[in-house]
């Protein structure tokens, strides 16, 4: 278990990387530091093979991958870390058989009904990215409601990724950007990152410090490919169903051995912490 210091709240205000908090730094040996990521975005696979192995059908899986995101929020909280982002559904996930599509929705239906309250009583702030104009009213209704219950929550921001895909990200920021050109409010030299960051989805919180994929595959999946590009990542084989607070804390502990050096070298980086 890593020693961390834990429960941090936060505010809304953007919550960037470069401000290092000095608070979430840890002396543990002379030469590490350790820190607990605030922004971790989760690819939670293998819930199908779960299922699999245990003769179930998939849809078993994805109820056991529910217990997990509830264990994984609590156990964020508990840590430290401010912001969650969570793949539950992505662009291309439409082309699975329309009758695991149909159960995922209705899963994610029930699972807002039923967590609501529990989540907002946990300070826990529901986010939403994606385009959810492809899901039922109902869904969007009730997506809206908990966004909206949960929304002054100044603990873990859950972020969850629905209909989302990192190309559509791309496309719909691009487009805004192509109107505001059209219309002269911007030109084209205003294009930068800072910019692309602004038409982006949460435009107000820092990219991911720390990337995890759990059931063994190693790609992006078309996740955050914008707000990847820094990222540490880190890939599990264990089953999403399985994957648990040890699991975390290993991902974790992986992350607080590393040296991020944003394009720097390795020399200037230890100057600057030695500073
Ligand atoms: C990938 O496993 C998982 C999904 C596409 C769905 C994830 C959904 C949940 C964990 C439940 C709901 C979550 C929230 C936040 C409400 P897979 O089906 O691709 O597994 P496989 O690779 O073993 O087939």
């Amino acid at each position: 278990m890593l020693k961390l210091k834990f429960g941090k709240s936060i505010s809304n205000e953007k919550l960037r990387m470069q401000d290092k908090d000095e608070d979430q730094l840890m002396t543990q040996g002379p030469n590490s530091v350790q820190a607990v990521p605030k922004h971790i975005a989760i690819i939670m696979d293998g819930n199908g093979r779960w299922a699999k192995n245990r003769k179930m059908p998939r849809v078993a899986g994805h109820r056991a991958g529910v217990e997990s995101v509830r264990k994984i929020v609590k156990a964020c909280g508990e840590r430290g870390v401010k912001v969650l982002t969570l793949f539950a559904f992505s662009s291309e996930n439409w082309r699975r058989p329309a009758q695991e599509v149909g159960l995922l929705m209705d899963l994610f239906m029930t699972v807002l009904k039923r967590e609501a309250k529990k989540l907002h009583k946990n300070n826990v702030q529901l986010r939403v990215v994606g385009d959810i104009s492809a899901f039922s009213p109902k869904l969007q209704d009730r997506i809206a409601e908990v966004v909206a219950l949960t929304k002054d929550n100044d603990g873990v921001i859950l972020n969850i990724a629905a209909n989302y895909g990192g190309h559509w990200d791309v496309i719909n920021a691009t487009k805004t950007i192509a109107k505001k050109v059209q219309s002269g409010e911007m030109a084209i030299s205003d294009i930068n990152e800072a910019i692309m960051d602004q038409h982006l989805s949460f435009p107000d919180l820092a990219e991911p410090d720390l990337f995890i994929r759990t059931g063994g595959e190693q790609r992006i999946s078309n996740f955050l490919l914008w707000h990847l590009a820094y990222t540490e990542l880190y890939f599990s084989d264990t089953l999403w169903p399985d994957f648990d607070e040890t699991e975390l804390d290993n991902a974790i502990l992986s992350f607080s051995k590393r040296q991020r050096r944003f394009g720097k070298t390795g020399d200037q980086i230890e100057a600057a912490a030695g500073a």
